[in-house]
Formats: C-alpha cells, sequence, structure tokens
C-alpha cells in the first residue's frame, strides 16, 4: 500500500487502512530505537521545523528523537523565540519557513483549526501536534499502538476514557480512532465537563467512574485542563480526586488484565493515585516510547516512505 497524504491534521481524515499501515510502520521502527546505534539513514537531506506554541514535553521531545533517528535536519522554534511576539501572523509565519524549503513542519498550536489553516495556506506537509481543545492525533495513533501491542486486537474493547472531556484534544482524537479501530468507547466525567452532543461522534456517556471502571478493557485518564477552562467547573481537587480520581480502591472494579493509560502530563493524585500511575497495570511509560516509533513512522511516510518494512 502506498501512503499519499500531504498531512496528518486529525483522526477523521485516516482510514482504518492508513491508520494500521502507520502502526504497521511504527512496529518496525521501534526496533531501530531498541539498537545500540539508534539511527538510520533513510530521511537524510529531508528537514523538519518543530513549530510549538504551547508547551510540550513528550511530543516536541519526541518528534525531535525521532527526527534525528532517522537522520532528518530538525530545528524547533517556540513562540517566545519567533517573531511572532512582534506581531507576525500565523499564516505569515508560515510562509515564511516555507520559503526556506522545509520537508515537514509539525505544529502545536493553542487555536482549534490553526493547523489545517496551515496546511491550506502552505506547500509544505503539516503535521498537527495538537491545536488547541481540537485534536492530537499523534498522541491517538501512539495510544493505538500501545493497546494493539498489549492486546493484539483493538477491535471490540471497551476502552474508558475519563476526566475533563470537553477541553481535551486526546479525547476527541481517541474517541474517532478507537471508534474507527472498531472498540466502543465510554466516556466519563462531570457534566460540567462533558461536551453537549459528544454522543454524536460515536461513544456513550456515563457521568459514574465506577460505571466506567468496571466494564473497561482500558482505562485511559485525563488531567484537568483548567488553562482552557474559562470558569470554575469542580469545587475542590481532593472532590473531584474522591468522585472520579483512579485510585487503587476504584481500580478494584475493574477486570484483572486491564490497561490504564494516560497521554501526560499527570497530576498526582488528583485523575490518578501515583500507586496506580506506577503500577503493574500502567502502560503509561509505554505510550512515551511508542510516541517516538510512531512519529518517526509520520515522518517517513510524509516524505516519501511507502515501504513498511523499509527502515535499514
Ligand atoms: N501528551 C502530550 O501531548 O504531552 P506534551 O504536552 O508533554 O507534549
Amino acid at each position: 500500500m502506498g501512503f499519499a497524504k500531504k498531512d496528518i491534521l486529525d483522526m477523521e481524515s485516516l482510514s482504518v487502512d492508513e491508520i494500521n499501515f502507520i502502526l504497521n510502520t511504527a512496529e518496525k521502527m521501534k526496533e531501530i530505537s531498541e539498537r545500540p546505534v539508534k539511527k538510520v539513514p533513510t530521511l537524510r537531506g529531508k528537514t523538519v521545523v518543530l513549530f510549538f506554541h504551547e508547551p510540550s514535553t513528550r511530543t516536541r521531545t519526541s518528534f525531535d528523537i525521532a527526527a534525528k533517528r532517522l537522520s532528518a535536519d530538525c530545528l524547533s522554534i517556540s513562540k517566545s523565540s519567533s517573531s511572532i511576539i512582534k506581531g507576525e501572523t500565523l499564516i505569515d509565519t508560515a510562509r515564511n519557513l516555507e520559503a526556506m524549503n522545509p520537508d515537514i513542519i509539525v505544529m502545536r498550536h493553542s487555536l482549534s483549526g490553526s493547523s489545517h489553516l496551515l496546511a491550506r495556506m502552505v506547500k509544505t506537509s503539516i503535521i498537527n501536534a495538537g491545536d488547541g481543545m481540537h485534536a492530537h492525533p499523534t498522541q491517538s495513533l501512539l495510544d493505538l499502538m500501545s493497546v494493539r501491542e498489549n492486546k493484539g486486537d483493538i477491535s471490540g474493547l471497551n476502552i474508558a476514557i475519563i476526566g475533563d472531556i470537553a477541553h481535551s484534544r486526546v479525547a476527541r482524537s481517541n474517541i474517532i480512532g478507537f471508534t474507527k479501530m472498531g472498540a466502543h468507547v465510554m466516556l466519563a466525567g462531570p457534566p460540567t465537563m462533558m461536551p453537549k452532543g459528544v454522543e454524536t461522534l460515536g461513544a456513550s456517556v456515563t457521568y459514574n467512574a465506577d460505571d466506567a471502571v468496571r466494564n473497561a478493557d482500558v482505562i485511559m485518564m485525563l488531567r484537568i485542563q483548567k488553562e482552557r477552562q474559562k470558569s470554575f467547573l469542580f469545587s475542590t481537587e481532593r472532590e473531584y480526586a474522591k468522585v472520579y480520581g483512579l485510585t487503587k480502591e476504584r481500580l478494584k472494579n475493574a477486570v484483572k488484565d486491564v490497561l490504564i493509560m494516560h497521554p501526560g502530563p499527570i497530576n498526582r493524585g488528583v485523575e490518578i493515585a501515583p500507586e496506580v500511575a506506577d503500577g503493574p497495570y500502567s502502560i503509561i511509560m509505554d505510550q512515551v516510547t511508542n510516541g517516538v516509533a510512531v512519529r518517526m513512522a509520520l515522518l517517513y511516510l510524509l516524505t516519501g516512505g511507502t515501504r513498511n518494512a523499509d527502515t535499514d
């Protein structure tokens, strides 16, 4: 199968075959990161620009490592180090970057839809590394990879996503990604953090965390995104933790081979207890490791790689 996409913007625009192709390629890429010398010449001569308007630890670092493991030239610009603080618009910035002829621009931005806008304005490939509350497709792909790796098949699994659904681009991308791959997604959280009409994306909704935990093969916990909330949507962190946090006590009702996930950053003791985040069911660090593999696969495929084993 070829991979003909210019951009990676959201999970809606990826077919099941394309998702499987990306995950298969990422599995091959993962092996490179396990070698004593973690570098192949595959993307020598290619240029990747990381353009991050919002803070990031995992996404930015893993794209940087992914590019370097494939021998691409990779450079990073942030809002504070760019001329955006002098009043240059996003589109002007992108056009100027395009004029330097990079192969891929990876962008994170607080504005929902910003990656789509850029993709229409420039010929360079755009990868959405998170746009506002809209989408985080590379996170969803690494989550799918982590579940597939641990469970063998995604189809038929019950996935519980618990927390601040309304402000989460990870939730939105994962509802679409997991549903597309045949899983059943149940959302749980306070009514104030549950977007109206979210069921139309194919998920079911409960306001009871215990119901979500009891029925789940996979439990994905999300942090409260205070930076995107415009009003007080919960009383105290202590009360939130009691009602919605994943504690050892609450986990006793889960199936015995449940997987615990979290995209990070974690607020320990709020949405997840430290002993659960670090416990035997947690695959949170697998998610981080697979983030490098998925991003290597995307850089490779967007720059013309088509054979999922062509990673020597
Ligand atoms: N999961 C995630 O996007 O983490 P960062 O914000 O650290 O990139």
